[in-house]
Protein backbone atom coordinates (compact mmCIF):
# COMPACT_ATOMS: atom_id res chain seq x y z
CA UNK A 1 0.00 0.00 0.00
CA UNK A 2 2.61 2.60 1.17
CA UNK A 3 6.12 2.15 0.95
CA UNK A 4 9.38 4.80 0.84
CA UNK A 5 11.96 6.18 -2.16
CA UNK A 6 14.58 8.55 -1.46
CA UNK A 7 14.27 10.49 -5.14
CA UNK A 8 10.88 11.23 -7.37
CA UNK A 9 11.19 9.64 -10.97
CA UNK A 10 7.73 10.22 -12.26
CA UNK A 11 7.70 6.87 -13.48
CA UNK A 12 3.73 5.82 -12.10
CA UNK A 13 0.50 6.36 -13.71
CA UNK A 14 -0.28 9.93 -11.24
CA UNK A 15 2.95 11.91 -9.68
CA UNK A 16 1.28 14.49 -6.93
CA UNK A 17 3.74 17.19 -6.04
CA UNK A 18 3.47 19.47 -3.15
CA UNK A 19 4.72 22.82 -3.72
CA UNK A 20 3.92 25.75 -1.13
CA UNK A 21 3.43 29.23 -3.03
CA UNK A 22 6.48 30.48 -1.96
CA UNK A 23 8.62 27.28 -3.30
CA UNK A 24 6.94 28.46 -6.84
CA UNK A 25 8.41 32.12 -6.41
CA UNK A 26 11.44 31.15 -5.30
CA UNK A 27 11.98 28.49 -7.43
CA UNK A 28 12.94 26.44 -4.76
CA UNK A 29 11.38 23.15 -5.02
CA UNK A 30 11.55 19.51 -3.16
CA UNK A 31 12.45 17.41 -6.02
CA UNK A 32 15.58 18.03 -8.94
CA UNK A 33 13.54 17.45 -12.11
CA UNK A 34 14.12 20.91 -14.04
CA UNK A 35 11.59 20.37 -16.64
CA UNK A 36 8.78 19.69 -14.19
CA UNK A 37 10.17 22.75 -11.98
CA UNK A 38 9.91 25.11 -14.76
CA UNK A 39 6.35 23.89 -16.15
CA UNK A 40 5.06 24.53 -12.27
CA UNK A 41 6.78 27.74 -12.73
CA UNK A 42 4.55 28.28 -15.75
CA UNK A 43 1.41 26.68 -15.01
CA UNK A 44 1.26 29.58 -12.02
CA UNK A 45 1.99 32.51 -14.30
CA UNK A 46 -1.01 31.45 -16.31
CA UNK A 47 -2.61 31.80 -13.18
CA UNK A 48 -5.28 28.23 -13.30
CA UNK A 49 -2.72 27.38 -10.19
CA UNK A 50 -3.18 29.60 -7.19
CA UNK A 51 -0.79 27.76 -5.32
CA UNK A 52 -3.20 27.81 -2.43
CA UNK A 53 -3.88 25.39 -0.30
CA UNK A 54 -6.00 22.11 -1.89
CA UNK A 55 -5.78 24.14 -5.13
CA UNK A 56 -5.24 20.96 -7.38
CA UNK A 57 -4.05 20.98 -11.03
CA UNK A 58 -3.19 18.21 -13.41
CA UNK A 59 0.57 18.52 -15.56
CA UNK A 60 0.46 16.44 -18.70
CA UNK A 61 4.48 14.81 -18.77
CA UNK A 62 5.29 11.60 -20.93
CA UNK A 63 1.79 10.74 -21.07
CA UNK A 64 1.98 10.64 -17.23
CA UNK A 65 -0.22 12.73 -15.09
CA UNK A 66 2.04 15.20 -12.44
CA UNK A 67 -0.75 16.44 -9.96
CA UNK A 68 0.15 19.60 -8.47
CA UNK A 69 -0.91 20.39 -5.30
CA UNK A 70 -1.09 23.18 -3.25
CA UNK A 71 -0.11 23.00 0.53
CA UNK A 72 -0.67 26.12 2.89
CA UNK A 73 2.66 27.94 4.13
CA UNK A 74 0.42 30.93 6.00
CA UNK A 75 0.78 31.66 10.06
CA UNK A 76 -2.50 29.45 10.37
CA UNK A 77 -0.62 26.41 8.54
CA UNK A 78 -0.81 23.35 10.72
CA UNK A 79 -0.53 19.42 10.28
CA UNK A 80 -4.04 19.14 10.44
CA UNK A 81 -4.46 21.15 7.69
CA UNK A 82 -1.73 19.04 5.97
CA UNK A 83 -3.34 16.14 6.37
CA UNK A 84 -6.37 17.38 5.01
CA UNK A 85 -4.66 18.51 1.78
CA UNK A 86 -2.85 14.94 1.41
CA UNK A 87 -6.41 13.10 1.82
CA UNK A 88 -7.77 15.44 -0.42
CA UNK A 89 -5.34 14.79 -3.20
CA UNK A 90 -5.52 11.62 -2.80
CA UNK A 91 -8.80 10.86 -3.09
CA UNK A 92 -9.38 13.71 -6.21
CA UNK A 93 -10.83 12.63 -8.76
CA UNK A 94 -7.67 13.00 -11.32
CA UNK A 95 -6.24 9.49 -8.64
CA UNK A 96 -9.53 7.74 -9.45
CA UNK A 97 -8.11 5.09 -11.65
CA UNK A 98 -4.34 5.42 -10.67
CA UNK A 99 -2.91 1.92 -9.50
CA UNK A 100 0.57 3.37 -8.89
CA UNK A 101 1.16 6.78 -7.41
CA UNK A 102 4.13 8.97 -6.26
CA UNK A 103 3.66 11.32 -3.70
CA UNK A 104 6.25 14.09 -3.30
CA UNK A 105 5.59 15.96 -0.14
CA UNK A 106 7.05 19.96 -0.37
CA UNK A 107 9.29 19.10 2.63
CA UNK A 108 11.36 16.36 3.96
CA UNK A 109 10.90 17.08 8.11
CA UNK A 110 9.79 14.17 10.61
CA UNK A 111 6.61 15.87 11.38
CA UNK A 112 5.46 16.53 7.60
CA UNK A 113 6.11 13.12 6.41
CA UNK A 114 3.98 11.90 9.36
CA UNK A 115 1.42 13.85 8.92
CA UNK A 116 1.79 13.10 5.61
CA UNK A 117 1.60 9.14 6.16
CA UNK A 118 -1.65 10.14 8.20
CA UNK A 119 -3.11 11.79 5.49
CA UNK A 120 -2.73 9.08 3.21
CA UNK A 121 -3.32 5.88 5.39
CA UNK A 122 -6.19 7.53 8.20
CA UNK A 123 -7.47 10.36 5.55
CA UNK A 124 -8.43 7.72 3.01
CA UNK A 125 -9.64 5.14 4.90
CA UNK A 126 -13.40 4.32 4.11
CA UNK A 127 -16.17 2.02 5.61
CA UNK A 128 -17.20 -0.41 2.93
CA UNK A 129 -18.69 -3.40 4.17
CA UNK A 130 -21.81 -2.68 2.66
CA UNK A 131 -20.99 -0.75 -0.57
CA UNK A 132 -20.87 -2.58 -3.67
CA UNK A 133 -17.52 -1.94 -5.08
CA UNK A 134 -17.13 0.03 -8.57
CA UNK A 135 -15.40 -2.49 -10.42
CA UNK A 136 -13.29 0.05 -12.65
CA UNK A 137 -11.68 1.60 -9.45
CA UNK A 138 -8.53 -0.22 -8.60
CA UNK A 139 -9.34 -1.66 -5.05
CA UNK A 140 -5.84 -0.21 -3.51
CA UNK A 141 -3.19 2.46 -4.85
CA UNK A 142 0.37 1.56 -4.37
CA UNK A 143 1.74 4.30 -3.37
CA UNK A 144 5.42 5.58 -3.15
CA UNK A 145 6.48 8.29 -0.58
CA UNK A 146 9.49 10.51 -1.43
CA UNK A 147 11.40 10.46 1.19
CA UNK A 148 14.26 8.57 3.38
CA UNK A 149 12.97 4.94 4.53
CA UNK A 150 13.34 5.47 8.47
CA UNK A 151 12.36 3.39 10.77
CA UNK A 152 9.94 5.78 12.41
CA UNK A 153 8.08 5.99 8.92
CA UNK A 154 7.46 2.23 9.34
CA UNK A 155 6.26 2.52 12.97
CA UNK A 156 3.99 5.65 11.43
CA UNK A 157 2.58 3.06 9.15
CA UNK A 158 1.98 0.34 11.77
CA UNK A 159 0.33 3.53 14.28
CA UNK A 160 -2.29 4.07 11.41
CA UNK A 161 -2.92 0.24 11.18
CA UNK A 162 -3.92 0.25 14.63
CA UNK A 163 -6.57 3.10 14.27
CA UNK A 164 -8.40 1.77 11.40
CA UNK A 165 -8.01 -1.24 13.16
CA UNK A 166 -10.54 0.64 15.71
CA UNK A 167 -12.58 1.84 13.31
CA UNK A 168 -14.01 -1.19 11.72
CA UNK A 169 -14.85 -2.09 15.26
CA UNK A 170 -16.88 0.92 15.40
CA UNK A 171 -18.25 0.86 12.25
CA UNK A 172 -19.87 -2.55 11.62
CA UNK A 173 -23.63 -3.46 13.27
CA UNK A 174 -23.61 -3.51 17.01
CA UNK A 175 -25.03 -7.15 16.84
CA UNK A 176 -22.05 -8.05 15.25
CA UNK A 177 -19.31 -6.17 17.29
CA UNK A 178 -20.31 -7.91 20.39
CA UNK A 179 -18.94 -8.89 23.32
CA UNK A 180 -17.80 -12.29 21.80
CA UNK A 181 -16.27 -10.50 18.85
CA UNK A 182 -14.01 -8.47 21.36
CA UNK A 183 -12.97 -11.60 23.23
CA UNK A 184 -11.89 -13.18 19.44
CA UNK A 185 -10.84 -10.35 18.13
CA UNK A 186 -8.12 -9.95 21.48
CA UNK A 187 -7.60 -13.75 21.34
CA UNK A 188 -6.65 -13.42 17.46
CA UNK A 189 -4.44 -10.28 18.70
CA UNK A 190 -2.46 -12.02 20.96
CA UNK A 191 -2.09 -15.56 19.92
CA UNK A 192 1.29 -16.64 19.73
CA UNK A 193 2.68 -13.55 21.76
CA UNK A 194 5.24 -13.61 23.92
CA UNK A 195 4.79 -11.90 27.98
CA UNK A 196 0.52 -12.01 27.52
CA UNK A 197 -1.62 -13.41 30.10
CA UNK A 198 -5.61 -13.34 29.70
CA UNK A 199 -8.46 -13.04 31.93
CA UNK A 200 -11.72 -13.64 30.68
CA UNK A 201 -14.93 -12.73 32.99
CA UNK A 202 -18.45 -13.51 31.74
CA UNK A 203 -21.66 -13.40 33.39
CA UNK A 204 -20.73 -16.02 35.64
CA UNK A 205 -17.42 -15.04 36.80
CA UNK A 206 -18.96 -11.08 37.36
CA UNK A 207 -21.45 -12.82 39.10
CA UNK A 208 -19.10 -14.86 41.60
CA UNK A 209 -17.23 -11.78 41.84
CA UNK A 210 -19.68 -9.32 42.89
CA UNK A 211 -19.51 -7.17 39.88
CA UNK A 212 -23.12 -5.91 40.22
CA UNK A 213 -23.05 -2.60 38.43
CA UNK A 214 -21.14 -3.82 35.60
CA UNK A 215 -23.85 -7.09 35.43
CA UNK A 216 -26.85 -4.53 36.10
CA UNK A 217 -26.09 -2.66 32.77
CA UNK A 218 -26.08 -5.52 30.74
CA UNK A 219 -29.78 -6.89 32.25
CA UNK A 220 -31.81 -6.12 29.57
CA UNK A 221 -29.37 -7.67 27.08
CA UNK A 222 -29.17 -11.23 25.32
CA UNK A 223 -25.80 -11.11 25.06
CA UNK A 224 -22.97 -12.09 27.40
CA UNK A 225 -21.13 -9.71 29.74
CA UNK A 226 -17.44 -9.56 29.64
CA UNK A 227 -14.60 -8.18 31.63
CA UNK A 228 -11.29 -8.75 29.56
CA UNK A 229 -7.60 -8.21 31.05
CA UNK A 230 -4.80 -8.71 28.58
CA UNK A 231 -1.77 -8.40 31.37
CA UNK A 232 1.11 -7.22 28.93
CA UNK A 233 4.41 -7.87 30.75
CA UNK A 234 7.05 -6.03 28.33
CA UNK A 235 8.88 -4.44 30.98
CA UNK A 236 11.30 -5.56 33.81
CA UNK A 237 9.74 -7.32 35.90
CA UNK A 238 10.77 -4.49 38.83
CA UNK A 239 8.47 -1.96 36.62
CA UNK A 240 5.07 -1.19 37.41
CA UNK A 241 2.01 -1.77 35.32
CA UNK A 242 -0.41 0.95 33.76
CA UNK A 243 -3.48 0.28 33.08
CA UNK A 244 -5.69 1.20 30.01
CA UNK A 245 -9.41 0.72 30.50
CA UNK A 246 -12.11 1.32 27.72
CA UNK A 247 -15.54 1.30 27.71
CA UNK A 248 -17.37 -1.00 25.67
CA UNK A 249 -20.91 -0.98 25.33
CA UNK A 250 -21.90 -2.40 22.29
CA UNK A 251 -24.64 -0.45 22.13
CA UNK A 252 -26.12 2.05 23.91
CA UNK A 253 -29.80 2.37 23.75
CA UNK A 254 -29.83 4.28 27.24
CA UNK A 255 -32.19 1.22 28.77
CA UNK A 256 -35.47 2.45 30.11
CA UNK A 257 -34.73 5.80 29.70
CA UNK A 258 -34.55 5.51 26.44
CA UNK A 259 -32.77 7.94 23.95
CA UNK A 260 -34.70 9.69 21.70
CA UNK A 261 -34.48 9.23 17.84
CA UNK A 262 -31.72 11.48 16.71
CA UNK A 263 -29.43 10.28 19.95
CA UNK A 264 -29.37 6.55 19.46
CA UNK A 265 -28.39 6.11 15.87
CA UNK A 266 -25.14 6.08 16.53
CA UNK A 267 -24.95 4.25 19.61
CA UNK A 268 -23.34 1.26 17.84
CA UNK A 269 -20.28 3.54 18.66
CA UNK A 270 -20.19 3.56 22.61
CA UNK A 271 -17.29 0.85 22.48
CA UNK A 272 -15.40 3.50 21.11
CA UNK A 273 -13.16 3.23 24.37
CA UNK A 274 -12.85 -0.31 24.02
CA UNK A 275 -11.66 -0.44 20.77
CA UNK A 276 -8.94 2.36 21.55
CA UNK A 277 -7.62 -0.07 23.60
CA UNK A 278 -7.44 -2.75 21.30
CA UNK A 279 -6.14 -0.87 18.67
CA UNK A 280 -3.04 0.09 20.91
CA UNK A 281 -2.90 -3.33 22.05
CA UNK A 282 -2.36 -4.05 18.42
CA UNK A 283 0.64 -1.13 18.24
CA UNK A 284 2.24 -2.18 21.40
CA UNK A 285 2.60 -5.79 20.48
CA UNK A 286 3.72 -4.62 16.89
CA UNK A 287 6.18 -2.15 18.11
CA UNK A 288 7.30 -4.18 20.61
CA UNK A 289 6.77 -1.50 23.08
CA UNK A 290 8.92 -2.82 26.55
CA UNK A 291 6.33 -1.64 29.18
CA UNK A 292 4.71 -3.37 32.00
CA UNK A 293 0.65 -2.85 30.84
CA UNK A 294 -2.67 -4.02 31.12
CA UNK A 295 -5.46 -3.77 28.45
CA UNK A 296 -8.96 -3.85 30.02
CA UNK A 297 -12.24 -4.02 28.35
CA UNK A 298 -15.88 -3.70 30.27
CA UNK A 299 -18.23 -4.80 27.93
CA UNK A 300 -21.67 -4.71 28.08
CA UNK A 301 -24.77 -3.80 25.94
CA UNK A 302 -27.76 -1.15 27.25
CA UNK A 303 -30.68 -2.72 25.77
CA UNK A 304 -34.65 -2.88 27.07
CA UNK A 305 -37.11 -5.78 28.16
CA UNK A 306 -37.86 -6.56 31.50
CA UNK A 307 -35.20 -7.78 32.79
CA UNK A 308 -33.59 -4.24 31.43
CA UNK A 309 -32.23 -2.53 35.05
CA UNK A 310 -34.43 0.19 36.12
CA UNK A 311 -34.28 3.59 37.41
CA UNK A 312 -34.66 3.69 40.90
CA UNK A 313 -32.84 0.33 41.84
CA UNK A 314 -29.61 0.17 43.54
CA UNK A 315 -26.91 -2.14 43.15
CA UNK A 316 -23.83 -3.07 44.96
CA UNK A 317 -20.75 -2.73 42.76
CA UNK A 318 -17.15 -4.61 42.91
CA UNK A 319 -16.17 -1.87 45.55
CA UNK A 320 -19.12 -2.52 47.91
CA UNK A 321 -20.31 0.65 47.21
CA UNK A 322 -24.04 0.73 46.46
CA UNK A 323 -25.85 2.93 43.89
CA UNK A 324 -28.97 4.27 43.09
CA UNK A 325 -29.81 3.97 39.46
CA UNK A 326 -31.14 7.83 38.93
CA UNK A 327 -31.02 7.30 34.98
CA UNK A 328 -30.03 3.86 33.08
CA UNK A 329 -28.23 5.86 30.15
CA UNK A 330 -25.39 7.11 32.26
CA UNK A 331 -24.49 3.15 32.13
CA UNK A 332 -20.62 3.79 31.19
CA UNK A 333 -19.95 5.04 34.41
CA UNK A 334 -21.07 1.86 36.17
CA UNK A 335 -19.53 -0.74 33.66
CA UNK A 336 -16.02 1.54 34.60
CA UNK A 337 -16.51 1.34 38.15
CA UNK A 338 -16.76 -1.81 38.44
CA UNK A 339 -13.78 -2.32 35.89
CA UNK A 340 -11.90 0.20 37.67
CA UNK A 341 -12.15 -1.32 40.92
CA UNK A 342 -11.22 -4.82 40.09
CA UNK A 343 -7.97 -4.16 38.21
CA UNK A 344 -7.11 -2.03 41.39
CA UNK A 345 -7.73 -4.46 43.73
CA UNK A 346 -6.29 -7.46 41.55
CA UNK A 347 -3.35 -5.88 39.80
CA UNK A 348 -1.92 -2.71 41.73
CA UNK A 349 -1.70 -0.74 38.51
CA UNK A 350 0.45 2.50 38.85
CA UNK A 351 -1.55 4.54 37.46
CA UNK A 352 -4.68 4.08 35.01
CA UNK A 353 -6.55 5.82 32.25
CA UNK A 354 -10.11 5.40 31.18
CA UNK A 355 -11.29 6.07 27.86
CA UNK A 356 -14.83 6.41 26.94
CA UNK A 357 -17.88 7.46 24.96
CA UNK A 358 -19.19 8.79 28.39
CA UNK A 359 -20.90 12.16 28.38
CA UNK A 360 -23.17 14.05 25.48
CA UNK A 361 -22.17 16.82 27.86
CA UNK A 362 -18.89 16.50 26.80
CA UNK A 363 -19.48 16.71 23.21
CA UNK A 364 -21.61 19.99 24.61
CA UNK A 365 -18.46 21.46 26.06
CA UNK A 366 -15.74 20.52 23.98
CA UNK A 367 -17.47 19.90 20.47
CA UNK A 368 -16.31 17.04 18.39
CA UNK A 369 -12.36 17.66 18.29
CA UNK A 370 -11.69 17.34 21.57
CA UNK A 371 -11.56 14.94 23.89
CA UNK A 372 -12.48 15.58 27.48
CA UNK A 373 -9.39 15.45 29.93
CA UNK A 374 -9.74 14.53 33.52
CA UNK A 375 -7.30 13.59 35.99
CA UNK A 376 -5.94 13.13 39.87
CA UNK A 377 -2.48 13.28 38.60
CA UNK A 378 -0.85 16.41 37.20
CA UNK A 379 2.15 14.98 35.50
CA UNK A 380 -0.17 12.37 34.21
CA UNK A 381 -2.60 14.80 32.58
CA UNK A 382 0.53 16.87 31.59
CA UNK A 383 1.78 13.47 29.30
CA UNK A 384 -1.13 12.81 27.81
CA UNK A 385 -1.61 16.36 27.13
CA UNK A 386 2.29 16.18 24.81
CA UNK A 387 1.03 12.80 23.24
CA UNK A 388 -2.23 14.89 22.09
CA UNK A 389 -0.21 17.53 21.10
CA UNK A 390 1.73 15.64 19.01
CA UNK A 391 -0.24 12.88 17.42
CA UNK A 392 -3.84 15.29 16.78
CA UNK A 393 -6.06 12.97 19.50
CA UNK A 394 -6.72 16.38 20.88
CA UNK A 395 -7.63 16.79 24.62
CA UNK A 396 -8.70 19.57 26.83
CA UNK A 397 -8.41 19.49 30.41
CA UNK A 398 -11.63 19.86 32.58
CA UNK A 399 -11.63 20.47 35.98
CA UNK A 400 -11.98 17.52 38.86
CA UNK A 401 -13.32 18.48 42.40
CA UNK A 402 -14.21 16.71 45.41
CA UNK A 403 -17.22 19.42 45.94
CA UNK A 404 -19.48 18.16 42.88
CA UNK A 405 -19.70 14.84 44.37
CA UNK A 406 -22.75 16.79 46.71
CA UNK A 407 -24.81 16.49 43.85
CA UNK A 408 -25.06 12.66 43.69
CA UNK A 409 -26.37 12.17 46.72
CA UNK A 410 -28.95 9.66 47.30
CA UNK A 411 -31.80 9.21 50.42
CA UNK A 412 -31.17 5.36 49.79
CA UNK A 413 -27.54 4.59 48.34
CA UNK A 414 -24.16 5.37 48.43
CA UNK A 415 -24.32 7.69 45.71
CA UNK A 416 -26.33 8.32 42.75
CA UNK A 417 -24.99 7.32 38.85
CA UNK A 418 -26.29 10.86 38.16
CA UNK A 419 -26.58 14.52 39.26
CA UNK A 420 -29.19 16.04 40.91
CA UNK A 421 -28.63 19.70 39.71
CA UNK A 422 -28.34 20.46 35.76
CA UNK A 423 -24.74 21.18 33.95
CA UNK A 424 -21.20 19.93 34.67
CA UNK A 425 -22.08 16.77 33.05
CA UNK A 426 -18.59 15.75 32.05
CA UNK A 427 -17.44 16.35 35.46
CA UNK A 428 -19.88 14.49 37.12
CA UNK A 429 -19.77 11.51 35.38
CA UNK A 430 -16.34 11.53 35.96
CA UNK A 431 -16.35 12.57 39.56
CA UNK A 432 -18.25 9.26 39.83
CA UNK A 433 -15.86 7.68 38.07
CA UNK A 434 -13.43 9.30 40.85
CA UNK A 435 -14.88 7.19 43.51
CA UNK A 436 -13.78 3.98 42.33
CA UNK A 437 -9.83 5.08 42.07
CA UNK A 438 -8.69 5.05 45.58
CA UNK A 439 -5.21 6.19 45.50
CA UNK A 440 -4.14 5.13 42.18
CA UNK A 441 -3.07 8.03 39.98
CA UNK A 442 -5.82 8.50 37.31
CA UNK A 443 -6.22 10.26 34.24
CA UNK A 444 -9.91 9.83 31.63
CA UNK A 445 -10.49 10.58 28.56
CA UNK A 446 -13.96 11.60 27.83
CA UNK A 447 -14.08 10.88 24.18
CA UNK A 448 -17.39 11.15 22.97
CA UNK A 449 -17.33 13.73 20.85
CA UNK A 450 -14.01 12.83 18.98
CA UNK A 451 -14.79 9.17 18.81
CA UNK A 452 -17.27 9.04 15.63
CA UNK A 453 -18.04 11.82 12.29
CA UNK A 454 -21.25 12.24 11.61
CA UNK A 455 -20.42 14.71 8.99
CA UNK A 456 -18.86 13.39 6.33
CA UNK A 457 -15.09 14.92 5.82
CA UNK A 458 -14.84 16.41 9.23
CA UNK A 459 -10.76 17.19 9.16
CA UNK A 460 -9.35 13.72 7.08
CA UNK A 461 -11.62 11.17 8.36
CA UNK A 462 -14.64 9.62 6.84
CA UNK A 463 -18.00 9.18 8.29
CA UNK A 464 -17.63 6.61 11.14
CA UNK A 465 -15.39 5.92 13.76
CA UNK A 466 -12.17 7.84 14.09
CA UNK A 467 -10.23 5.83 16.03
CA UNK A 468 -9.67 8.70 18.64
CA UNK A 469 -7.09 7.79 21.08
CA UNK A 470 -4.89 5.20 19.28
CA UNK A 471 -2.61 7.24 18.34
CA UNK A 472 -2.71 9.53 21.78
CA UNK A 473 -2.11 6.42 24.07
CA UNK A 474 0.29 4.51 21.45
CA UNK A 475 2.31 7.78 21.87
CA UNK A 476 1.85 8.41 25.54
CA UNK A 477 3.01 4.24 25.76
CA UNK A 478 5.97 4.85 23.10
CA UNK A 479 7.71 7.70 25.80
CA UNK A 480 10.36 6.97 27.98
N1 LIG B 1 -22.98 6.97 25.53
C1 LIG B 1 -23.58 8.11 26.09
C2 LIG B 1 -22.77 9.39 25.86
C3 LIG B 1 -22.64 9.86 24.43
C4 LIG B 1 -23.45 10.87 23.96
C5 LIG B 1 -21.67 9.33 23.60
C6 LIG B 1 -23.30 11.32 22.65
C7 LIG B 1 -21.52 9.77 22.32
C8 LIG B 1 -22.33 10.77 21.83
C9 LIG B 1 -23.73 7.94 27.59
O1 LIG B 1 -23.91 6.64 28.05
C10 LIG B 1 -24.92 8.74 28.02
O2 LIG B 1 -25.97 8.48 27.51
N2 LIG B 1 -24.73 9.68 28.92
C11 LIG B 1 -25.78 10.51 29.38
C12 LIG B 1 -25.57 10.73 30.86
C13 LIG B 1 -26.73 11.39 31.53
C14 LIG B 1 -27.92 10.48 31.59
C15 LIG B 1 -26.29 11.78 32.92
C16 LIG B 1 -25.75 11.82 28.63
O3 LIG B 1 -24.65 12.30 28.30
O4 LIG B 1 -26.81 12.34 28.30
ZN1 LIG C 1 -25.96 6.05 27.99
ZN1 LIG D 1 -23.10 5.16 26.80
Amino acid sequence: MLNFRESAQFDKNVSVIFVTKSQIQNKKFNFSSLSIQNAIVELFKTKNFSGEKDAAFPLTIDKKIALVVGVDDSKDANMTGLRVTVRKAILSSYLKNAKTVELIPHQNDDAIINAVIEGILIGTYQWKKYIKADKDVPETKQITLICKNKPAYQEAIDICAGVNFARDLVNDNADIITSEYFEKTIKTLVKGQKNITLKILNEKELTAQKMGLHLAVNKGSNKEPKLIIVKYSGGKTSEPYTALIGKGLTFDSGGLNLKPSGHMETMRSDMSGAAAVVGTLKNVLKLGIKKNLLFVCGLAENAIGSCSYKPGDVFVGYSGKSVEIGNTDAEGRLVLADAIAYTIKNYKPAQIIDIATLTGACVVGLGFDYAGLLSTDNKLAAALMKSADATDDRTWRLPLYAEIKDAMKSHYADIKNVSNIKGGGAITGAEFLRQFTEKTPWAHLDIAGPAFVENAGRWYYSYGGTGFGVRLLTHFLKEK
